[in-house]
């Protein structure tokens, strides 16, 4: 289920519903817990104090280890992590390309050697429907073929081509696995990807060919991967008109502060970014001023938190002082009491986008910050 609630200009406010969990606010930014743990040393509960509605967990990952087949067994990702909140899987499509080895890309699907041990799997639209389906997620993702940027036009096409024909299979056995009588979530939904480069008829054909499939929700994926910022949006806002109005609007893997906010102005619904937490582990660290370094010697003597105005249960407690130690001396505790600010960062920030919708104030929310955030 989603819902529209109202608009400021191309930018949405709106509410999802899916199997797990209450109603999702969007914009919304979903935290990364690749492995099933977000790293830092981060818990389903600490996600809960942070402010986070939906987290997102990754096909390839969890498929190596600790196997698929285990966390079915397990009851599936909510219960074996202990989230029962919305879950989102990305499909492997990604992480085949960013991480594996050697890989080899047929019509059937991909080959690839394992990040963990070189052997050698072989991942389709069906393996990685099936997958999903044994984590039970909420959301499962199409599996695609990311294309770096910047693409040969005839790879672009012919990739993009082969992706739509990967959709359509990928809907089937989404639809076979959820009927099936023991399947871990029969509500799971499906969304597509728009793939097709920097080329923007490619991306618009591409659109208007997956929106016909009726998926439960739709991603513009490929972007973020080598083009320039003002390329990125240039193809989100070529690509916005041909998206279902109806439907949830994903931008993965982005991004910046600043991305998210221009993202959410160019029509975007849904977000997620490994940034705030590797940001955090070395020591970078988002304030409303702009971002700091912690591990900063200016800070040696700091009593202030790390951000004044933050509410955040590690800027109600602990001092920049503190938090520069725990970094010097190399403690477990700096990164994750890190990573915890940074989430929240993430976690506040949408909550201020979503607001300033419902004010009709979107425009002066996005005059202040989408600048001094970066
Ligand atoms: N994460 C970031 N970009 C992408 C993409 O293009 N495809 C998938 N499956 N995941 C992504
Ligand atoms: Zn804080």
């Amino acid at each position: 289920m989603f819902e529209v609630i109202k608009t400021e200009g191309t930018a949405r406010r709106g509410r999802f519903r899916c199997a797990h969990g209450g109603e999702v606010q969007t914009p919304v930014f979903m935290n990364v817990g690749t492995q099933g743990a977000i790293k830092g040393g981060i818990d389903a509960f600490d996600l809960k104090e942070l402010g986070c509605q939906i987290e997102l967990s990754n096909t390839y990952h969890l498929h190596l280890r600790p196997g698929d087949d285990v966390v079915r067994q397990m009851g599936g990702l909510h219960r074996f992590m202990r989230w029962d909140g919305p879950i989102l899987t990305d499909s492997g499509g990604f992480q085949v390309f960013s991480l594996a080895g050697l890989r080899k890309i047929t019509e059937e699907g991909v080959t690839f050697a394992s990040h963990l041990d070189g052997h050698r799997i072989f991942m389709g639209p069906e393996e990685s429907m099936q997958i999903q389906s044994h984590l039970g997620s909420d959301i499962a993702m199409a599996f695609d073929e990311c294309v770096e940027n910047p693409a040969q036009y005839d790879y672009a096409k012919a990739s993009c081509e082969r992706t739509l024909r990967w959709l359509e299979r990928c809907k089937a056995e989404h639809d076979r696995l959820n009927a099936l009588p023991d399947t871990v979530n029969p509500r799971q939904m499906l969304f597509g990807i728009n793939q097709g480069a920097t080329y923007r008829d490619l991306r618009i054909w591409h659109m208007q060919q997956i929106a016909k499939l009726n998926c439960d929700g739709y991603a513009i994926g490929g972007l973020a991967v080598g083009e320039p910022t003002e390329v990125m949006y240039d193809i989100i806002e070529a690509v916005e008109p041909y998206m279902p109005k109806d439907k949830p609007r994903y931008l993965m893997g982005v991004g910046t502060p600043s991305n998210i906010i221009e993202g959410v102005a160019r029509g975007v619904d849904f977000f997620d970014c490994v940034m705030p937490a590797r940001n955090a582990r070395h020591g970078k660290l988002f304030t409303w001023q702009g971002s700091l370094n912690i591990k900063n010697a200016k800070y040696k003597l700091d009593d202030k938190p790390i951000d004044p105005t933050c509410d955040c249960p590690v800027c109600r407690r602990f001092s920049r002082a503190y938090l520069r130690h725990l970094f010097t001396a190399e403690e477990m505790l700096g990164m994750r009491l890190a990573v915890m600010h940074n989430l929240y960062f993430y976690n506040k920030l949408t909550r201020r986008i979503r607001e300033s919708l419902d004010a009709d104030c979107f425009a002066d929310f996005r005059a202040e910050y989408s600048q001094k955030l970066g």
